[in-house]
């Protein structure tokens, strides 16, 4: 089990290794919408556990640019460990 940690609550969620995070991410209150990395809505900064992340899609490329600590919650997986967000 790897762990989700959000930063402005100290919330912390368990998720298997290999899950999205989306479902945890909505419980916690990050809006969606689109659920395909095309709106931006979800976008989440990481704090901590990067690297625990699967890599960016070419979704989250085309819309972040840049790939630095923002993340679409939408289009991540937990790969181990733990990763704090906050949105
Ligand atoms: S919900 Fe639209 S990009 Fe994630």
């Amino acid at each position: 089990m790897g762990k989700l940690i959000f930063e402005h609550s100290g919330e912390e969620q368990e998720i298997p290794e290999g899950d999205p995070i989306a479902s945890a991410c909505e419980e916690a209150g990050v809006p969606f919408a689109c659920t395909e990395g095309v709106c931006g809505t979800c976008v989440i900064e990481v704090v901590e556990g990067m690297e625990n992340l699967t890599p960016f899609t070419q979704e989250e490329k085309d819309f972040l640019g840049d790939q630095g600590t923002e993340r679409l919650a939408c289009q991540c997986k937990l790969k181990q460990g733990r990763v704090k967000i906050k949105f």
